[in-house]
């Protein structure tokens, strides 16, 4: 087993071990390895001026450069990575063309967000140099979600993403040959264990391995793409102890199309759910893009969503509408992975955080079935950008006819978790449909909620959205019977 962290820094090979090693990676690159360039505002995967690019090793190559948050990345997650920060775009002969672009554009004023703005741009260039397609003002626009200016102005900044022809930039990976990183990297013992004996992290290289650790750790925290515990760790939210980070287990990867049902590893990125599910789910793929930033969505996951269990999680009312099971894995007595399927329902007890989940377990993938419902997905926040829920909604049904049927509805952020709705459900299944019909499910909702009053909203703010989203259902589910609504719904 390695007892050291290895990855490339701007071409450089760089080693941490012991507490460098669990450093976030911001502070890393800024204090011990005089990179100041990436700056840090919020420590929270807010602002984005703390973006990175970062290339991950597997299956014997580096992949893609994506951006993420150095903020909440701790540097044991770089592990056989090759990572592009501000000052390693420049090239021999000047600077990058995204940083020409910003000059040529004026998108800099005091200059504190502009690196974060160049590493972002820099990811968008060269996904788009990859896929061969133009760069468009939305297309900018979506890739600096995550990026925060307070003094330039957008327009700016906006104008020298959309000058940039991908044609004409170099390949990120041209920038730093891969081959003999990569050759390092295969030859690596890819066990590793750093941190301190007291809290000591892991970064098994199989599942076998990650669920021996799990087993004989039981109370270690499992880490995964780390936006949600970066947060609490930065914020002094959560002790110092044991970690086992999955980074390295490459079972954990997979995404297989089945012929009745999609399964998601629990290591998929949101950002390659987003992609993945775009044909077959494109409400969920929809409601992805308005989930975090392309930064968190880099690293975050599926798996880690689900797991937070948070009440205002965005994917659990689709996960719960669309009637998914987990994959559940332990080691068994006899040494051998045990994996147990459960449906969503029963996984999410109702308590808060409350799951069917014991201490020695991992999810190891979510299985969606395919299936011919609509979807209606709806989260309701004070941006649309890179906030959080006030209230989402979900819900699934089949138009037969003029009546519907196999209907599911969830809500989240009105309940101690994510709850569905039996009795709307009920009523709206078999229904013949007709405004009235909806008016009547929005006001059954809205009296049976009982929302929390937070900074969010208040307890009857929520509930008056409650009403509101399913009036929207019902204006959604009667264009699409061909029907108008005989009175507005209101
Ligand atoms: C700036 C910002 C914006 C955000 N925006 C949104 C948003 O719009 N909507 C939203 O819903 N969330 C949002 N989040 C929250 C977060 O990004 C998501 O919850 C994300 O999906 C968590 O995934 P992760 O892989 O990073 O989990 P981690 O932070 O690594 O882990 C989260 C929890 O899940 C557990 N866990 C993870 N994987 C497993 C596994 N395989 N088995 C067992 N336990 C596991 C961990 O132990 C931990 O308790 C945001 C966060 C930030 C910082
Ligand atoms: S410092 Fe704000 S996102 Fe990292
Ligand atoms: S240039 Fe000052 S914050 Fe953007």
């Amino acid at each position: 087993m390695r007892n050291e962290v290895v990855f490339y820094l701007n071409g450089k090979r760089t080693r941490a071990s012991g507490s460098e090693s669990t450093l976030m990676l911001s502070d890393l690159l800024r204090y011990e390895r005089g990179l100041p360039g990436t700056k840090v505002v919020c420590a929270e995967g807010d602002c984005g001026a703390c973006t990175v690019l970062v290339a991950r090793f597997r299956n014997g190559h580096l992949g893609e450069y994506r951006s993420m948050n150095s903020c909440i990345a701790p540097v044991y997650s770089l592990d056989r990575s090759h990572l592009i920060t501000v000052e390693g775009l420049k090239r021999a002969d000047g600077l990058h063309p995204v940083q020409e672009a910003m000059v040529r554009a004026q998108g800099s004023q005091c200059g504190y967000c502009t690196p974060g703005f160049v590493c972002s741009m820099a990811g968008m260039v060269d996904s788009a140099k990859r896929k061969g397609c133009a760069i468009d003002s939305k297309m900018v626009r979506n890739h600096t979600t995550g990026n925060l200016c307070r003094c330039t102005g957008y327009e700016p900044i906006l104008n020298a993403g959309g000058s940039i022809d991908p044609g004409k930039v170099p390949n990120l990976a041209s920038l730093y040959p891969h081959a003999p990183m990569e050759a390092e990297f295969e030859n690596l013992d890819a066990s590793v264990r750093v941190g301190s004996p007291e809290a000591p992290v892991f970064l098994p290289a199989t599942l076998a391995e990650a669920l021996r650790l799990r087993a004989d750790h039981p109370q270690a925290k499992i880490v995964s793409g780390m936006t949600d515990l970066g947060v609490l760790t930065n914020k002094g939210k959560l002790v110092a102890g044991p970690r086992i980070a999955l980074h390295g287990v490459e079972e954990l990867y997979q995404f297989t199309d089945g012929s009745d049902a999609f399964r998601i590893g629990a290591r998929v990125s949101l950002a390659d759910v987003e992609d993945l599910l775009s044909a077959s789910f494109p409400e969920f793929s929809g409601m992805l893009k308005i989930f975090a930033s392309p930064q968190i969505k880099h690293s975050a996951t599926l798996a880690g969503n689900l797991m937070n269990a948070s009440p205002i999680g965005d994917s659990t009312p689709f996960l719960r509408v669309a009637e998914v099971t987990l994959m559940i894995s332990r080691l068994g007595a006899s040494g051998q992975v045990e994996t147990r399927e459960v449906g969503i329902d029963a996984f999410i007890k109702g308590g808060y955080k409350e799951l069917d989940f014991t201490g020695d377990e991992i999810l190891t993938a979510i299985r969606i079935p395919k299936s011919d419902h609509c979807y209606a997905l709806f989260k309701a926040s004070t941006r649309k950008d890179l906030d959080i829920s006030t209230v989402a909604f979900a819900a699934r049904y089949r138009i037969r006819g003029d009546r519907l049927e196999g209907v599911r509805m969830a809500l989240g952020g009105v309940a101690a978790s994510v709850v569905r709705m039996p009795d709307e459900e009920q009523m709206l299944e078999g229904a013949q449909i007709e405004s009235g019909l909806f008016l009547r499910t929005a006001d059954s909702a809205q009296n049976r909620v009982k929302p929390l009053s937070d900074v969010r909203g208040s307890s009857i703010f929520r509930k008056v959205l409650v009403r509101n989203l399913l009036l929207k259902l019902g204006d959604r589910i009667l264009n699409e019977a061909g029907l108008s609504a005989s009175e507005v719904l209101v």
